[in-house]
């Protein structure tokens, strides 16, 4: 069995959503201080729901994979939905990743909920009541 799956390799390939955007709403990032891959969100939000997203990675393929996979899981999604992202949904989605690549689906939720926190913090809304 291929240790990744067509879909991680889809994602890596052909990630969706990848780039920046200006004045962003809220922008959050994450790194794993073992490997020293950093990934960073970028959402876009209208009335609380997020409109655009877009991700920049600085990582291994996996992490790729998963930031791709999660921006497209919270597009179009309140900001409270995209807090219930886990890691584990995004792991799901890619249909699966070898158990030492997991920590590269944390990056993806831990971004996206940093993310949040700065669209918060920047539009004077408490990110505790979001949860
Ligand atoms: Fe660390 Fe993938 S190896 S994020």
């Amino acid at each position: 069995m291929p240790l990744y799956s067509e879909k991680v390799m889809d994602h890596f390939r052909n990630p969706r959503n990848l780039g920046s955007i200006e004045n962003a709403d809220g922008v959050g990032e994450a790194g794993n201080a073992v490997c020293g891959d950093i990934m960073k969100i970028y959402l876009k939000v209208d009335d609380g729901i997020i409109t655009d997203v877009k991700f920049e990675t600085f990582g291994c393929g996996s992490a790729i994979a998963s930031s791709s996979m999660a921006t497209e899981m919270i597009k179009g999604k309140s900001v409270k939905d995209a807090l219930k992202l886990s890691n584990k949904a995004v792991t799901e989605a890619l249909d699966g990743l070898p158990a030492h690549k997991l920590h590269c689906s944390v990056l993806a939720e831990e971004a996206v909920q940093a993310a949040v926190r700065d669209y918060c913090e920047k539009h004077g809304l408490n990110f505790e009541d979001l949860k």
